[in-house]
């Protein structure tokens, strides 16, 4: 029998669809790349954007004839927009077999087990006696250290469908990154929503911070690097910036997601910094750290958001020079307070034509970024075979012989989009 798993979203709903596959995967499953050959389907949905949620309803919708084909298959749908919407998905779908919310995913084995032992014991049968899949041979594994959001931005609907902040034990992270690098995994992602405020008693009971975690990660047997997303401005403390120069992968790449350049806007969204504020963190981090480099969020067309206001977010990108940008139009979501409290009244077209200036101008930096490159020798870790990152998280494939799993020096030659191309020896 066969598993096929879809996340949309962010790494934290990735890695939330491989906690999802792992009971599955121990009864004996094997991947299916295609929905098609697939007996069961794991969909983890986002909300975080309207279109995001739209995506995922509309792959719902789109596999009731794949249901309809079989019944005995199992479709299990799960995550943010999950959480949100979770009444009206088992009404509008009932092909859906199980409906498992963001907020669950600790208790999902047991909830699994009383919703559909039986439809899965069915199909393991059906399949004959395949051996488990085993754990996840991944080069590079992610590993969640803390889920939920004690902050407040006035358009995120993150705290409301992931809850308050809560700090996986020490104990368990490790060994979870134990499991993942004697499995093969040699570069570590810690994930959370603002994974550098994790804390919790450390070795011994003491009390411990994220820095203390990230060193202590960087330690485990077989593991080249370690990095972390999403991280929260606050927690940057000279702890962590120290511990980040200590660590291959953490010190070369920080995500710092800015929102907006404008502070009257930052206000608005709650974000508790202004942009010369912003700025100065990224200073910090950048003579702290010689190498890092940094990418960014930006929302446009925010409730209220001027010409003015634009302009001082594209000031704020010329300075930050990011070597990527995630940008995305304002999207008014359901019981956040921008959504209550503030018209939607960017109109549409403005907020196209600021995405795509926007757009054009953090290209240039990410091309920067790649040009910069070209001709020198990278370190890059071997995902799958010629295919691989930098140190910095730059994509990077290359003709030469394959070492999965391996740190290899290559010389780079050219660009394809976003990805460096270059030569192994
Ligand atoms: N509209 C548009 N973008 C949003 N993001 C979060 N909420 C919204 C929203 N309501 C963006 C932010 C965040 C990223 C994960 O998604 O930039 O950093
Ligand atoms: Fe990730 Fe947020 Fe989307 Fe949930 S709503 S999947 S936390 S981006």
């Amino acid at each position: 029998m066969k598993l096929h798993v879809v996340a949309f979203g962010c790494q934290m709903s990735s890695a939330d669809a491989g906690e999802l596959a792992a009971p599955l995967l121990a009864q004996g499953f094997r991947a299916a790349s295609e929905p098609e050959d697939a007996d069961a389907i794991i969909l983890n949905t986002c909300t975080v954007r309207q279109h995001a949620e739209d995506r995922a309803l509309s792959l719902i919708g789109r596999l009731k004839p794949w249901k309809d084909q079989d019944d005995g298959r199992v479709l299990i749908v799960a995550g943010c927009a999950a959480q949100r919407l979770g009444d009206w998905i088992r009404e509008r779908f009932p092909h859906v077999d199980m409906v498992v919310g963001a907020k669950s995913i600790d208790e999902y084995p047991r909830l699994l087990g009383d919703a559909l032992a039986g439809k899965l014991g069915a199909l393991a049968g059906a399949g004959g006696s395949a051996a488990p899949a085993g754990a996840d041979a991944a080069v590079c594994a992610p590993v969640t250290v803390m889920r939920g959001c004690n902050y407040s931005c006035s358009y995120c609907i993150v705290p409301s469908v992931r809850g308050r902040e809560v700090y996986r034990p020490w104990e368990t992270v490790l060994a979870q990154a134990r499991v993942k690098a004697a499995a093969g995994a040699r570069e570590i992602l810690l994930l959370g929503q603002t994974v550098n405020s994790w804390r919790g008693p450390g070795p011994g009971g003491k009390p411990a911070k994220f820095s203390d975690l990230l060193r202590a990660v960087s330690g485990v047997e077989g593991v080249r690097r370690v990095r972390f997303e999403s991280p929260h401005p606050r927690f940057f403390d000279d702890e962590l910036i120290a511990a980040m120069g200590e660590v291959a992968g953490a010190g070369d790449h920080a995500h710092l997601p800015a929102q907006s350049g404008s502070d009257r806007v930052l206000a608005l969204m709650r974000r508790n910094y202004g942009g010369e504020g912003f700025l100065a963190l990224a200073s910090r981090l950048r003579a702290a750290l010689p190498r890092v480099e940094l990418s960014t969020d930006i929302i446009v067309g925010f409730p209220t958001e001027t010409d003015e206001d634009f302009r001082r977010t594209l000031d704020l990108v010329e300075r930050l020079r990011p070597a990527w940008t995630y940008a995305f139009k304002y999207s008014p979501r359901e019981g956040t307070e921008s959504a209550r409290a503030l018209p939607d009244d960017v109109p549409e077209a403005v907020k196209e034509e600021r995405l795509a200036r926007l757009n054009a101008l953090c290209d240039r930096f990410a091309e920067d970024a790649l040009k910069a490159r070209v001709g020198r020798t990278l370190e890059v870790l071997d995902e799958n075979g010629g295919y691989g990152r930098t140190r910095d998280g730059f994509r990077v494939r290359w003709t030469g012989p394959a070492r999965p799993g391996e740190l290899v020096s290559v010389l780079a030659t050219g660009i394809a989009k976003r990805t460096l191309l270059g030569e192994c020896r």
